[in-house]
Order: C-alpha cells, then structure tokens, then sequence
C-alpha cells in the first residue's frame, strides 16, 4: 500500500472534510453496513481501492458507464479535446454533435436542452410540463427516484391521500402540488385522475423502475398512463436517466408501444461526464428560454468536455450495436437467472429484480444482505451497496468475470444457509 494510504485512513481523512466523508449519501455504505470503498481508479469492468484490492464493478457509476471504465478510445478523444479549453458561455459543435446522435436514436426529441445532471433535467421537464399545460399538479409513483429536486422529495402518507417530506427541509408547501400514485397500479392512477384529472399538468415515471430495486411495470400499465394523460391533457414524461441507452440504441417506450411526450436522459450520455438532457415535441420544447418564456440556463450547460465524452462513448455504443446490446443482455439475463439457481440450491430465500442488463437483490432480512454484500467485498465483487440500487452490466464484463461473480455468490449463499436469522423485520 502506497505509503501507508488505505480505505480507511481516507475515509478517516475525508470525514475530517465531508460531511460524513462523501458527497452522495449512498457513498457511505451505511444501508450496506460496511465501512466505505474509496476507488482509486477503474479499468474495463474492474475498480481499485487504496488497499491494493481490485473489484467487479457493477455500480458502473450508478448506471453511468457502459463500455466499461477508461474505454481506451474515449479516454484518447477525451485528452484530445481537453486541449481546446473546458468552458466558453457559448455554444460549441459537441453540443450540436451529441444532439444529432440523441435524435437520429430517440426522434421522438425533435428538441433538446443538454443539463449537467438528471435532477435537473427532471426539473427542467416538469417546470416545462407545468407552463406548457397552464397546471401546477405533478403526479409520480411510489417507488420511484427522480432527482433532488424538493417537491420531488416526497412519499405517499400511508392510508391516506397527501404525501409528507421524506427529508428534513422539504415544507409541506413545497411538496402540495405534488400527487403520488401506486407504481404498477392501474386502479391507484384512475383514482388519481378521476379526483385531480384536469389540473395535471404531468405525469413522470420511469418506465423500468431502477430506484426501489428494479422493477419493470406491464406494458398495460404504461399504456394507461399514456390514454389518461392524453384524455385530460396532461403531458408524460418518461425518466429515462438509468434506463436510457441501457437496453438499446433507441427509446424505451417503442418497446411498450407508448410515446411519451418528452424524455429526461443523463448517465450513458455523458459516458462518465456529469450530464442530463431533456426533449420532446419542438411544440412542447419551444417554451423554454429563448424562445418561450420558460426559464432554464446554466453555466455549465453543454459543456464540451461532457458532449465530447458523450459523442465518443455514444459513437462506439451505436458500432456494431445490436451485437454489443445482445452481449450486455445476454451477460445480464444469464447472470440473474444463475444466481437465483444457486440461491434456490442454498434455500436462501432472495427474490430479484431483473430487467435485462439490470438487476437487484432483495434478502428476507436485512442482516442477511449485510452478509452476503460482506463475503462479495471481501471476494473482490462490488455490488450497488444497498437493495433499493440498481446494478448494471458493462461492455468490458467477460466471461472469466460472470463465473467469479457466480463463484462468489454460490460462498455467500453457503454461509448464509447455515446461519439462522431472524425473520421477524
Ligand atoms: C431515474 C432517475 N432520475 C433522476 C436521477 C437524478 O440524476 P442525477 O443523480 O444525475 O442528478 C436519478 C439518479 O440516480 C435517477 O435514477
């Protein structure tokens, strides 16, 4: 270890300077109950700490990255346009670039307003929704994660109709134009929009749920929400921040057979670079500034060194496309459905989410997924720290990597098996 640095003694360190030594909660592994990885630096399909340990990423950056860490040929265009300059306060030909490639994949953003990352492009959409319908009500779904924003910040009271904060300093001003419906419910939306139907200007959903583990709705669901919001004239926006260019070269909702009405992305498209983006029917989007009277800006708004990075993480995703996603799927379907025979072998009783190249854990206790998440650290194999977080399947992932996780899996399900836990949670 170089000159006695570890994990913990920069944990320890970054404590003394970050609040509880990370800029994102979920940084900290509490949910997970171990003491934090501090990453060095990723290669392919593998991270590094500062204790000499190398891991199997499948966090992936939250869902950032795709080809896999450092893409030789992405981090060679990268240092390339590093030399041009980082920020101008004026439009620059990536911005353009990034767009055609958005568009000629998702034509259904015949507009789009590049942002620097999902929470604000969620915000960006619905402030849009909001001017564009002449309503203030905003409909979402349990289970559902879009961003930061605080009137997003916000759960359904139990029983009852209303939402309460979920985080100390969202008022309960700031959260009551905000309606929360039952994912997946068809009967909880109808409710929704019998009661409040003509004053919503939107609904916002992710097509395949990433944030409560994974969860991918029916396509009557879906389908639903795109005749009610087209019956009482509200707009649909599809968070498409995890999901989009995670499955495919193209829009998710063409696979339910559903058009939203405008699509908020992030993540892949910035391969790694802080991002988000949101687009839509040039009907809808010329209401943003300049041409509307929507107001959205930001300083570092299509900044060229996230476009570029964008362009040449996109550029290599869309060669030889349907070979790569058949990869990626196949990786992740295989991996899913292997980890759940060996579960079942064990008798561990683990339920997961799966959505092709996506996938979460779900333990009937809390202590067991501490200890299976333990034994997969300790074996070099780094799962989303908590069993609400999506996990993801990378370009870079091998074979050699599938079998080890399986490896890994099958000594976590051996010790758990011969524990007893108690069930009582
Ligand atoms: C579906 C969804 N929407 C929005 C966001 C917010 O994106 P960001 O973290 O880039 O602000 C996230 C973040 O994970 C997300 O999963």
């Amino acid at each position: 270890m170089e000159n006695n640095i570890t994990n913990e003694s920069l944990y320890k360190e970054a404590s003394e300077y970050m609040v509880g030594g990370v800029n994102s909660p979920i940084r900290a592994f509490k949910y997970a109950g171990i003491a934090p990885l501090i990453i060095k630096n990723g290669r392919g399909s593998k991270v590094y700490d500062y204790n000499g340990k190398s891991y199997i990423d499948y966090v992936l950056g939250y869902g950032a990255i795709i080809l896999g860490h450092a893409h030789p040929l992405v981090v060679k265009g990268l240092k390339n346009k590093l030399n041009d300059g980082f920020v101008f306060g004026a439009t620059t030909r990536e911005e353009i670039e990034l767009a055609k490639i958005i568009k000629s994949a998702v034509p259904l953003m015949e507009k789009i307003r590049f942002v620097n990352s999902g929470t604000e492009a969620v915000m960006g959409a619905i402030r849009l929704a909001r001017a564009f319908t002449g309503r203030d009500l905003l409909v979402k779904f349990t289970s559902s994660y879009h961003g930061h924003a605080d009137y997003l910040l916000c759960e359904k009271k139990v029983l009852e109709d209303g939402v309460i904060p979920v985080s100390k300093g969202v008022t309960a001003n700031l959260i009551k134009d905000t309606i929360i419906a039952e994912y997946g419910n068809i009967e909880s939306i109808k409710d929704v929009f019998a009661k409040y139907g003509k004053k919503i200007a939107a609904v916002i959903v992710e097509p395949v749920a990433g944030n409560y583990g994974v969860i991918c709705p029916n396509v009557d669901f879906i389908k639903t929400l795109r005749s009610l919001t087209k019956q009482y004239g509200a707009l649909l926006i599809f968070d498409e921040v995890i999901t989009g260019f995670r499955f495919g070269f193209w829009e998710l909702g063409s696979m339910f057979c559903v058009r939203p009405d405008v699509i908020v992305l992030g993540k892949i498209i910035g391969g790694g670079m802080p991002i988000g983006a949101f687009g839509g029917r040039e009907k809808i989007m010329n209401y943003l500034a300049p041409l509307g009277e929507v107001y959205q800006a930001g300083t570092f708004s299509g900044n060229p060194i996230s476009m570029a990075n964008g362009i040449n993480t996109l550029k290599i995703l869309n060669q030889d496309t349907k070979a790569k996603y058949k990869y990626l799927i196949n990786y992740g379907i295989t991996l899913s459905y292997e980890i759940k025979k060996i579960a079942y072998k064990y008798g561990i009783g683990l339920t997961m989410g799966e959505f092709l190249t996506m996938f979460s854990f779900k333990f009937k206790t809390r202590e067991m997924f501490h200890d299976f998440y333990k034994i997969a650290i300790e074996n070099g194999v780094f799962f989303a720290p908590s069993e609400f977080e999506a996990n993801f399947i990378s370009l870079a992932h091998t074979e050699k990597d599938l079998k080890k996780t399986l490896f890994v899996c099958e000594k976590a399900f051996r010790k758990i098996s011969k524990k007893d836990y108690q069930y009582a949670e």
